[in-house]
């Protein structure tokens, strides 16, 4: 059976705080012999050609160091301050430097040199997200003819946004150079089918790209998943329960409403802090009875917007709490920091309500996590946004739009007067659609269709 290579900028971090992709993928890479290829989160002066093997909670991963300029070109540069922007279609707050584009290639042209000596023939290659959209491109230069294949974890563009970003014809040449182009929701493939069909010819009319060949490119939707029977079993964990006991003593009866978020403007902190102060202003009857706690760990705090979206919180936090703590009542927490999954999974358990409310996201697996860690008997109440993928799973949530305060603050309203019965009939709808979508299912749905049994390995694609 051919290896699996998967590549990815990050490679999977030791210990419990290991992402659910890393758990999901340490076993199809252990079936069957593959590695995972990526940055080692190392910056030095003079990077290796060469990839350093190592082996990560009994995972092959092989790493390359980068330099700080090509960090600062690719990472910080171009793939965060102009694609994560436009993708979650914020082009208010994207940096157009146009130069960062070269260390991007640079850097997708190392990781392909550095990749290639190490592939065998029938090698099946896996690359995930924005940071690697022309990896094909650069192993296909090189020679590779395996099957690759390629997963955007956020979401694809409007044709509009996607103008925007400099290069995006090359890029977009740059998707067609693999075998398979996965998405998070249908939404996506729309978004992405209208650019390549009606947009794409005009644009590049008179340019030296002719056409965006997507004839062989499958482009389709994979909604990646959780593990939520994993999830459950960690909420039951010594540490979860020794969190929720922590929890309970603090919250003396309250109900509690949890967010758990990257702090990151594509998640809608301050917009969802703003509903909650409407709740408390609309409905004094929830005043010290319940509690919001935030938990967001900084991300990309190199980059002025994350600093902006820390300090917008900071206010709105604030203003809060000058508005309705007491002496003896404080209306929310906010944690800056990190948690381990089974700490996470105790307070997803205790919540009662799961305010998972960005502006725009790819899928948002806090949403199948929170799903996943409910007591059965007496379950707690999702809020989603619409503009999550996760809207197209899980239909039994309250759907809110994140942008319209009044909304979440009636949704909260809503959840936190919803009665048993209703709560466990909507439960028992998600954990379905949640146990439906797992993530397994979804690797597995993406390599069978990448290469099938009968192609696998067959290396017959033109370069
Ligand atoms: O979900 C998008 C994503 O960029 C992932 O690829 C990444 O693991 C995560 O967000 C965290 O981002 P970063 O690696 O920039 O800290």
């Amino acid at each position: 059976m051919s290896r699996i290579i998967i590549v990815s900028n990050r490679t999977p971090g030791k210990g419990p705080a290991a992402g659910g992709l890393a758990v999901a993928l340490r076993d199809t890479l252990a079936a069957r012999e593959g590695f995972w290829f990526g940055w080692s989160g190392k910056l030095v002066d003079e990077p290796s050609p060469k990839a350093k093997f190592d082996s990560i909670d009994g995972l092959s991963v092989a790493q390359v160091d980068l330099t700080r300029e090509d960090y600062q070109a690719y990472y910080a540069g171009f793939s965060n301050s102009i694609l994560w922007p436009s993708f979650h279609l914020r082009l208010d707050l994207a940096t157009i430097e146009a130069h960062w584009y070269e260390g991007y290639r640079r850097v997708n042209t190392q990781f392909a040199r550095a990749l290639l000596p190490l592939l065998k023939p029938d090698d099946i290659i896996w690359v995930h997200d924005y940071h690697l959209i022309p990896l094909a491109s650069e192993l296909r230069q090189l020679g590779a003819r395996n099957r690759i294949g390629f997963y955007l974890h956020i979401p694809f563009p409007t044709s509009d946004a996607l103008y925007a970003i400099p290069h995006h014809q090359e890029l977009m040449r740059d998707l067609s150079r693999y075998d398979l182009v996965g998405m998070q929701a249908n939404r996506d493939v729309t978004a992405f089918t209208e650019f390549a069909e009606h947009q794409a010819p005009s644009t590049l009319a008179g340019s030296p790209l002719k056409s965006v060949d997507f004839g062989r490119t499958e482009v389709a939707a994979f909604p990646i998943g959780s593990d939520p029977d994993a999830f459950a079993r960690l909420a039951a964990s010594p540490a979860a329960i020794k969190m929720i006991k922590r929890m309970e003593r603090s919250l003396n009866g309250q109900q509690l409403i949890l967010g758990v978020d990257r702090l990151d403007y594509s998640k809608g902190l301050p917009q969802r802090v703003e509903a909650y102060e409407k709740l408390l202003a609309n409905n004094t009857r929830f005043r010290r009875e319940v509690h919001m706690l935030q938990v967001a760990p900084p991300s990309r705090d190199s980059i002025k917007e994350y600093k902006q979206t820390s300090d917008e919180l900071d206010a709105i936090c604030g203003r809060v709490m000058g508005r309705f703590a007491e002496p003896d009542w404080q209306p929310l927490t906010y944690v800056k920091r990190a948690y381990g999954q089974p700490s996470l999974a105790g307070l997803y358990r205790l919540a009662r309500v799961g305010l998972v409310t960005p502006l725009r996201d790819g899928m948002n697996l806090v949403a199948h996590e929170y799903i996943g860690a409910q007591d059965p008997a007496d379950p707690g109440v999702l809020i989603l946004s619409r503009f999550a993928g996760a809207a197209e799973i899980f239909e039994d949530a309250i759907l809110v739009n994140p942008f319209d305060t009044d909304e979440t603050a009636e949704a909260l309203r809503m959840a936190l007067d919803m009665d048993l019965p209703e709560r466990q009939r909507r439960w028992q709808r998600l954990m379905k659609a949640a146990k439906k979508h797992n993530v397994e299912d979804w690797s597995k749905a993406f390599l069978d269709r990448l290469a099938p049994a009968s192609t696998a390995g067959t290396g017959t694609r033109d370069i």
